[in-house]
């Protein structure tokens, strides 16, 4: 098996030892605020099946918003386009928490990715499976091959004692009818999926069939090659909400970030990354997450430009 950026993973935990801007953890919940914003690790997996890192690469945290991918990709799997009729694919502009264009776009969000669509994502998931994070955690564990993975219970009560928020969207939509399953059990489904944890190693190979075009870890299909190039242009303009524009500027991928501090992109047909500093910038981004792949894309010279 190929380790081909190796050196360079471990040429930029050097530079990214040296940032002195870091940024701050999120502080809505204790257990994110704890985060130390010098932590940093970095995964790389190959399609051959190799998987490396420096750093701490193989210490779980919390995943968050990066589950919206995996959540994303279940329900397209399943529903189709249909899907599109009840969350947009356009970039917000936006916080990722956001409540403005809600209404005057009559409670269909601007995207899966910003909180009111991934709540919209998880509305239809749990119609289709009746165990909306249930599901999510069997594919994380499947698609990394660790079958540990798991909820963090106490991260999970923690979303709900903060979820005011969350709880003024999904009851907003419901008021349109874009939200069908009672609002206190779509906010626990969300809730436990936000409060997943994995290191960079798991999310990094569990991301494989983006860059597989659709394929699973076991070769089966999960999604057509067209959905799959469409989850990764959805990734690029809004997989990191209001500063998608930046991170499509500096990195050139296909990625999404969580305020945990993660962040996972994707080299189709080649690799992916999964990238973790708990320090986030004003919009929610990792500051050292974002600067490891702006240098992996600009040492290697890998994009999808
Ligand atoms: O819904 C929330 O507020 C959080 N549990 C997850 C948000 C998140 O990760 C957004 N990302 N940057």
């Amino acid at each position: 098996m190929m380790h081909s950026f190796l050196p360079v993973l471990e040429r930029i935990a050097e530079e990214i030892e040296g940032l002195a801007v870091r940024g701050r953890p999120a502080d809505y919940i204790p257990a994110l605020a704890a985060g130390d914003p010098r932590s940093f690790g970095m995964a790389v997996a190959e399609l051959d099946g190799a998987v490396y890192g420096v750093g701490e690469w193989q210490r779980p945290f919390s995943t968050q918003s990066v589950t919206k991918v995996f959540g994303l990709a279940l329900a397209l799997a399943r529903e189709g386009d249909a899907l599109w009729e009840h969350v947009g694919r356009e970039p917000s502009g936006n916080p990722f928490n956001s409540l403005v264009q809600l209404e005057y776009e009559r409670g269909v969000p601007r995207n899966p990715f910003i909180n009111a669509g991934a709540l919209v994502v998880t509305d239809r998931l749990h119609r289709l499976t009746g165990d909306a994070s249930g599901s999510l955690r069997d594919f994380l564990r499947a698609e990394s091959g660790n079958h540990d993975l798991d909820f963090d219970r106490d991260v999970a009560a923690s979303e709900g004692e903060h979820g005011d928020r969350n709880a003024a969207l999904a009851h907003f939509m419901a008021s349109y009818g874009n939200i069908t399953t009672p609002v206190p059990t779509l906010l626990r489904e969300y809730f436990r999926q936000c409060s997943v944890e994995a290191s960079c190693a798991d999310l990094a190979v569990a991301t494989g069939f983006l860059a597989r075009h659709g394929v699973r870890a076991d070769g089966s299909r999960l999604l057509t090659r067209s959905q799959a190039k469409q989850i990764n242009a959805v990734m690029l303009t809004c997989g990191t909400y209001d500063a998608a524009g930046d991170f499509a500027y500096r990195v050139g991928l296909p990625g999404k970030s969580g305020v945990g501090g993660a962040i996972i992109a994707v080299v189709p047909g080649r690799c992916t990354l999964c990238v973790w500093s708990p320090g986030l910038d004003e919009r929610g981004n990792s500051v050292a997450g974002v600067a490891a792949l702006d240098r992996f894309t600009t040492i290697t010279g890998l994009s999808v430009f």
